[in-house]
């Protein structure tokens, strides 16, 4: 996950048999050199997306209070397990929230659906100590899994209702795991992918790019006192799939009556729930 190892590079001096020679680089140099990589170097998804739980076990102890100071953090989560649409409070209903962290967006579904059995699962293990050390109701547990392999964990369908926010430009094969979220799901029952999804516009590529550096790495610097985690959600939302792509993914999977909604404030066409219903039969 780290993109620079601190050390400042030589740089070439210019100008006759000196030109060969090399200078101490200026303070600072590393650093623009470093963004300068990132903003050209290709994205290896099954290779960065390998490290992300083990940069989240980093920076676990941090994440509340960061993600607490992005206005609307909350409420989007809430809207997002609203947005299942399941009946009443979600009696008798079991309900899975994929890349749980800690507990943020299971909390979001609790509220939405305070009687339904949940199940929060996340690949790690720091972010679930900080999940398990809140309070629960005996309806709600954790499970310390990769997405990819909910199973092999002990995680079994069906559900009635999946959140899976924040995950899924994470994975590294995107399509199978979609096909493994579905194939838990009951018939009939809904998934919502809540994501930043950038890609099918400039203007919420600039927004993203701005808040990004303006303000989510250098806060996430001074806090952690390690961008890079910062540096890769930055990366990885640029790379990830635009709106188009994201629902076509969705439909090519088999799930249904898949639909966008938006957020509102700075999130605005830059964060969005997308909605998809494994089909009956
Ligand atoms: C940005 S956090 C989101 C946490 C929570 N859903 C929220 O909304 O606050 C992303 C979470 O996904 C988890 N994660 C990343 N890759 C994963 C994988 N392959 N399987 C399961 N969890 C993963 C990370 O450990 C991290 O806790």
């Amino acid at each position: 996950m780290r993109e620079s190892d601190g050390t400042a590079p030589a740089v070439r001096v210019s100008g006759g048999e000196d030109a060969r020679m090399t200078a101490p680089a200026p303070r600072g140099y590393d650093t623009l050199v470093t963004r300068l990589r990132a903003l050209r170097s290709p994205f290896d998804r099954t290779g960065e997306s390998a490290a992300v739980p083990q940069a989240f076990d980093q920076h676990a102890s941090s994440y509340d209070r960061l993600v607490g100071a992005n206005p609307g953090y909350h409420d989007h989560l809430r809207r997002s397990a609203e947005r299942l649409t399941l009946p009443g409070r979600g009696a008798g209903l079991r309900l899975l929230d994929v890349g749980c962290g800690t507990g943020l967006s299971t909390r979001a579904l609790l509220d939405a659906y305070p009687d339904a059995e949940i199940v929060g699962a996340d690949a790690s293990a720091e972010m679930l100590a900080q999940a398990r050390a809140k309070t629960w109701p005996d309806s709600v547990r954790f499970v310390h899994s990769r997405a990819e392999d909910l199973a092999g964990a002990g995680v079994e369908g069906w559900f009635d209702g999946i959140l899976a926010a924040y995950l899924l430009r994470n994975l590294p094969d995107i399509d199978a795991s979609v096909a493994t979220l579905r194939d838990l799901l009951a018939p009939g029952a809904p998934i919502a992918v809540h994501e930043y999804s950038v890609a099918d516009s400039p203007a919420a590529r600039a927004t993203w790019t701005a808040v990004c550096w303006a303000v989510i790495i250098p806060l996430g610097w001074r806090v952690t006192g390690d961008p890079s985690l910062y540096r890769y959600l930055w990366r990885s939302v640029l790379h990830f799939d635009g709106l188009e792509r994201l629902r076509r993914r969705l439909r090519e999977a088999g799930l249904e009556a898949v639909r966008a909604e938006p957020m509102d404030g700075w999130q605005r066409g830059i964060v969005h729930t997308v909605v998809g219903l494994r089909a009956v039969s």
